[in-house]
């Protein structure tokens, strides 16, 4: 049967609050700083047009594409980058932004690579850590919510290029037939709120 978006696992009023949580630790652990946001395309747009809004202070932005998943639900296990930032980074203090952390690949392809770049500090931002898909230890600063092994839909999330526009994070259609909508999901205790 056709899969598609099921039941809301984190409605848009949960991330707005969460967001807003974010951008204010964010702030508040680089005062007197302009912290550089790194966005991780294309997944985490959506989440980065919302964080920087949330965050009362100055900032500044760029983007670095890096592709991990195939066409299906599962990762392939490679990392590729796909297109790299448009400024240096040597010097600043840099915070990847992150839709989601699942076996950790990614985040640990994108650390090792934006440190030899010598930038004074790089903290990890996250919306989504499914913490038990992890393969690779990566430390994460800022985490929106931890959630189970759930594949997830929307706010910037897709299943085949399609549905990152939704403005909810909704699981699989058969998937939320089998658990109902909000599955053991908790604010993650990581990052300071
Ligand atoms: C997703 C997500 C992370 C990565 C996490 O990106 O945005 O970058 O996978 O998975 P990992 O921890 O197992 O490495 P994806 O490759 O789906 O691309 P997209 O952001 O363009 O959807």
């Amino acid at each position: 049967m056709p899969q598609g978006p099921g039941g809301v696992l984190i409605s848009r009023e949960e991330i707005a609050v969460r967001v807003g949580e974010l951008g204010r630790a964010i702030a508040r652990e680089h005062a007197g700083h302009v912290p550089l946001l790194v966005g991780v395309l294309k997944g985490a747009a959506v989440f980065m047009a919302d964080l920087i809004r949330a965050i009362p202070a100055p900032i500044a932005m760029d983007f670095m594409g890096v592709s991990s998943y195939g066409p299906g639900t599962r990762a392939s296990g490679a990392v590729r980058l796909t297109a790299d930032l448009s400024v240096s980074i040597e010097g600043r203090d840099v915070v990847i932004v992150e839709d989601i952390v699942d076996t950790g690949r990614t985040l640990d392809y994108l650390r090792r690579n934006l440190e030899t770049r010598h930038p004074r500090s790089l903290r990890v931002c996250a919306l989504l850590d499914k913490v038990e898909r992890r393969q690779i230890d990566v430390a994460l600063d800022y985490v929106g919510f931890a959630i189970p092994d759930r594949f997830v839909l929307g706010y910037g999330f897709d299943l085949g290029g399609l549905y990152r526009g939704l403005p909810d994070i909704h699981v699989l259609e058969e998937q939320a037939a089998e658990k109902g909508p909000s599955a053991s999901l908790a604010p993650s205790a990581a990052g300071s709120t």
